[in-house]
């Protein structure tokens, strides 16, 4: 009699965990890491409450909602985020990367879609005031960038002194303090920058580079349902709303 009582009593809780197991698992919403270096206004930025936001954030949630996954963000060092890619320690990359062939020998990529192109950021009283005048510069560039590689270039060629920086507002800095004479890097950033913080700058003149997409894993699953919606995105008129909510200065 008592045993049988404790053993329907064992029954029923058994059957009460393996419920709300099941029910947790069904319940839970699927959640995807997005890695992102957050120094890059308009694309990604802290705002005054130190929340993520700008135009790679907006398009990364809306991706996320129409598939149905829960966005998380993680900030770090832009030259962190191919490694942490391939080490899948993040499901995607929305960091203004531009689409490169080194790159895509490491991670895989979405359709294209942003180009800016590259400029020089200076002070307003500068002598550098075109690609003439970079002889002998002094010239802050962004860790692990294309313009990193690109100003690495240019200096085999002239005499350039090239500082490397983990973080945009750091290089702004060191141009603001006269450390160096010019800033270089993606065109919609540094318009930005020249606005807020009257300044002054030039566009590059080299050969283009190509244009901003989401990285993933090599072989990621996801890369087909993003591209889904990045074209839902150009057809429906929302990927335009994007660029005229964060990016409206250009074009
Ligand atoms: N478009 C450049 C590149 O891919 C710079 C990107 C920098 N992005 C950032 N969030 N800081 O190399």
């Amino acid at each position: 009699m008592k045993k049988s009582f404790i053993r329907a009593i064992i029954t029923v809780f058994a059957i009460l965990l393996l419920t709300a197991c099941g029910q947790g698992q069904g319940e839970e919403t699927k959640k995807l890491l997005m890695g992102t270096s957050a120094d890059f206004s308009p694309f990604e930025t802290r705002d005054n409450k130190g929340e993520i936001v700008g135009f790679d954030i907006d398009l990364a949630k809306y991706i996320a909602n129409e598939l149905g996954y829960e966005l998380e963000i993680q900030d770090m060092n832009f030259d962190g985020l191919v490694g942490a890619l391939q080490a899948n320690r993040v499901d995607f990359v929305a960091s203004g990367m531009s689409a490169t062939d080194t790159r895509k020998e490491s991670v895989d990529f979405s359709e294209e879609y942003h180009r800016s192109g590259e400029m020089f950021v200076t002070l307003k009283d500068s002598e550098l005031k075109g690609m003439a005048d970079l002889e002998g510069k002094h010239i802050a560039v962004q860790l692990g960038t294309i313009q990193e590689e690109g100003a690495k270039k240019l200096a085999e060629k002239i005499n350039l002194e090239i500082k490397v920086l983990d973080k945009v507002p750091n290089m702004i800095q060191e141009l603001k303090s006269g450390r160096v004479d010019g800033v270089y890097l993606d065109k919609a950033v540094g318009q930005g920058y020249v606005k807020e913080l009257d300044l002054a700058g030039f566009d590059d003149e080299s050969e283009g580079t190509p244009g901003m997409a989401i990285a993933f894993p090599k072989g990621s699953e996801l890369i087909e349902d993003f591209n889904r919606i990045i074209a839902e995105m150009q057809e429906n008129g929302e990927l335009a709303k994007l660029h005229q909510k964060w990016i409206s200065e250009e074009e």
